[in-house]
């Protein structure tokens, strides 16, 4: 199965501090630390001199979850917000933007400036979704108000849920969302494709959901796929959910303004944004998609958090918890076209 310390070393390799003149490979390294649906790692990085386009690697698309790659674009900027960071606390600071020519892709383009360090890019390898129960404890109004404004992006709107009742009302429709997915054969297939049940496996691959990451025991890969399909049902998963939730400080729930692939990646941008600051913070975060995921159920959830009519992106918990083995990543070498000679 491998050894959890060499998997550790592996990582901690993945993770290591972004040298302080990096290359384009170094930062696009950076970049793929980033959030992102299932550990797809849904990107290709294209480098030239003066700029890195992000593309989205469709190879890697996970149709039923997610079938109009809402979470795909997401992703991305999740990754562009990473390499914006990275690229300015080197003195490398320039624009990112949305290109929609194509499938649509993210552009970020150098033009230099300071080098402007930043607490969220100093939590760029720190950060984790941590699926873990919390501690229950609150987070003060303060670091609230530093989440709120770190998650600032043009085009999105941030709610923050911390009253009791509200945070039950999502538990609901998480729950439904759950049952809903996990009743469906097609939704349980691919999530289990993306199972990685021990080191090995996650380090051969470099991407998918490694066992330790969840919280969960790592086994032989016939075992584990064989005690997932014994153990994932939806009494104990809807537990498990629920225990989560009441343990979290708050949810934080992304809305853009818009239904558009521009509009996903700056939802991504914002989530990653929040998260980082969250992890500078010593807060920990996990993602609780399903009520946006089940379709059916996001009219309803955009009502609840007062966003009706619109499509309300990503749900995030957060609150003080463990920290939990990192997920891999795979190289930059793995997810780089066209390096120009002598750029990389
Ligand atoms: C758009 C998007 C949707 C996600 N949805 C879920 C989700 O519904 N449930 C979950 O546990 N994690 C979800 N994640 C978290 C990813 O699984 C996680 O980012 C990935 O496995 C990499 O792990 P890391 O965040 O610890 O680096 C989502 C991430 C993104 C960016």
């Amino acid at each position: 199965m491998g050894s959890l310390e060499d998997y550790a070393a592996a990582v901690a390799a993945t993770r290591a501090r972004l040298s302080e003149h990096p290359g384009l490979k170094d930062l696009v390294r950076y970049a793929t630390l980033a959030a992102n649906g299932h550990n797809t790692q849904p990107w290709r990085f294209d480098l030239a001199k003066d700029r890195i386009a992000i593309l989205p690697d469709f190879a890697r698309r996970t149709p039923v979850v997610d079938p109009d790659d809402h979470h795909l674009f997401a992703s991305l900027g999740c990754a562009g917000e990473n390499l914006a960071l990275s690229a300015t606390a080197r003195g490398r600071g320039g624009v990112l933007r949305f290109e929609p020519g194509g499938a649509g892709s993210l552009v970020f383009e150098f033009s230099g400036g300071p080098a402007e360090r930043s607490a969220l890019f100093e939590a760029i390898p720190k950060r984790q979704s941590t699926r873990a129960d919390y501690d229950g404890r609150p987070v003060a109004v303060p670091d609230l108000e530093a989440l709120a404004a770190a998650a600032r992006v043009p085009g999105v709107d941030l709610v923050l849920a911390t009253d009791r009742r509200q945070i039950e009302r999502v538990l609901e429709l998480v729950a439904a969302g759950n049952s809903a997915q996990i009743a469906d054969p097609a939704f349980v297939r691919e999530l289990k494709a993306w199972l990685r049940f021990n080191p090995r496996e996650a380090l051969q691959m470099g991407d998918g959901l490694f066992s330790a990451a969840s919280g969960n025991p790592n086994l032989p890969t016939w075992l584990g796929g064989l005690m997932f399909d014994r153990v994932f049902r939806v009494a104990t998963e809807n537990d498990k959910y629920a225990r989560q939730l009441r343990s979290s400080a708050g949810v934080a729930i992304f809305v853009s303004e818009q239904d558009d692939k521009d509009h996903w990646v700056r939802a991504g941008r914002a989530c990653q944004r929040f998260a980082l600051q969250a992890t500078a913070l010593g807060i920990k975060h996990a993602f609780i998609n399903q009520p946006v995921e089940v379709a059916a159920l996001r009219p309803q959830f955009a009502s609840l958090v007062g966003t009706p009519g619109r499509r309300p992106d990503i749900v995030m918990r957060f609150g003080y918890g463990p920290t939990l083995p990192f997920s891999p990543r795979r190289p930059p070498e793995a997810v780089m076209t066209s390096v120009p000679e002598g750029v990389a």
